[in-house]
């Protein structure tokens, strides 16, 4: 399914005809504005091709400019990058969709996007408040929309020739089902967490067979301590294979027909994260084998974030 033998330069075919996304990927959620632009150009000149966003990181403004800056000054065109962004919970009602995207594409300053996710399944109340909650602080859900409403909405927008490419992210396998079964334009990306600690075999393999890239967010597990960038498995394969246990991190996940998304915030982590290169087949099975089980991030379970800008 991935169709080169070089990690850096992998590209996962997108069902449909809809292009190549580079398998490996930079992550743009970064709380910071300044950060956010360094890091941006950092991974650009690093060599990094793929760049995730989100309205919901309240940063696309800076990652547009930094891409724009970035592909002028290193002689790249738009087509040599893909961007993709994402569908935040407030905007699930179909009426307020192709507005929201509109909205990313302007503030990223690009003419068109390559994929656009649904960011989680969970539809809050429409409005301009991304954390809408009642007085007791609970997460005020929107009842009167459902995920396939969503769907059947960026279905139209791709027939109206907006993106090529639609997903889905913060889904579970049980989830996602129903919008295979019945859905026109089948998701082309589903965009997880997955590391050794939450391999998400069943869903990588639902992907597969139905022609879908899985995405893996959070690769380094978040970069939490301890987690899987500690793990004394991890740690001895990098020394024996001479190289950090990050880059061993995100080896695994492309060697397992993966790709995948990270986020390093300086030049020097730019680069080692973009260096990666295949494993010994033992390395890849010891690695197989880890049984340690921690999801970080508990989006999945309700729509709303951690690790994000919060406030309103
Ligand atoms: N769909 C969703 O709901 C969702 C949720 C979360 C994330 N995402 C996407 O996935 C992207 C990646 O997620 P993530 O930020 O969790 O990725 P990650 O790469 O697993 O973790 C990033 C963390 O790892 C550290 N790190 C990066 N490179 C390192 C290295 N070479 N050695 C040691 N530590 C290193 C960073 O530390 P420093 O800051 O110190 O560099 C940072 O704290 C996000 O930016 C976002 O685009 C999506």
């Amino acid at each position: 399914m991935i169709d080169s033998s070089d990690f850096r330069t992998k590209r996962a075919p997108l069902s449909r005809g809809a292009g190549y996304m580079p398998v490996l990927g930079f992550g743009t959620l970064i709380p910071d504005p300044d950060v956010t632009t360094s890091a941006t150009r950092d991974a650009l000149q690093a060599g990094f091709r793929h760049f995730d966003c989100a309205e919901r990181y309240r940063n696309e403004g800076e990652v547009g400019e930094a891409l724009r800056v970035g592909l002028a000054t290193g002689g790249l065109a738009r087509e040599d990058i893909f961007v993709t962004t994402k569908l935040w919970n407030t905007n699930h009602r179909p009426e307020r969709v192709e507005r929201a995207f509109e909205a990313s594409l302007a503030r990223l300053k690009l003419n068109y996007l390559d994929l656009y996710l649904i960011h989680t399944p969970y539809a809050f109340q429409p409005g301009d408040d991304q954390d809408p909650r009642d007085p007791n602080g609970n997460i005020l859900y929107d009842q009167g929309v459902t995920l396939l409403e969503t769907w059947r909405a960026m279905e139209n927008l791709v027939d109206h020739g907006k993106f090529r490419a639609i997903g889905l992210s913060d889904v579970t396998l049980a989830g996602v089902a129903p919008i295979y079964e019945s859905a026109r334009i089948k998701p082309a990306v589903i965009q997880v967490e997955s590391h050794p600690y939450l391999p998400e075999r069943e869903l990588l393999q639902y992907c597969k067979v139905n022609d879908t890239v899985f995405l893996a967010f959070a690769p380094l597990g978040h970069g939490m301590r301890p987690g899987p960038l500690e793990d004394p498995v991890i740690s001895a394969i990098a020394a024996r294979v001479g190289k950090t246990p990050a880059q061993v991190l995100l080896a695994w996940a492309v060697q397992r027909g993966t790709a995948l998304l990270t986020t390093p915030r300086t030049a020097a982590r730019a680069r080692e994260n973009f260096d990666i290169a295949a494993l010994p087949d033992d390395a890849f099975d010891e690695i197989n084998r880890i049984q340690t089980r921690q999801r970080f991030n508990a989006v999945v379970k309700t729509g709303s974030p951690g690790f994000i800008p919060q406030g309103r």
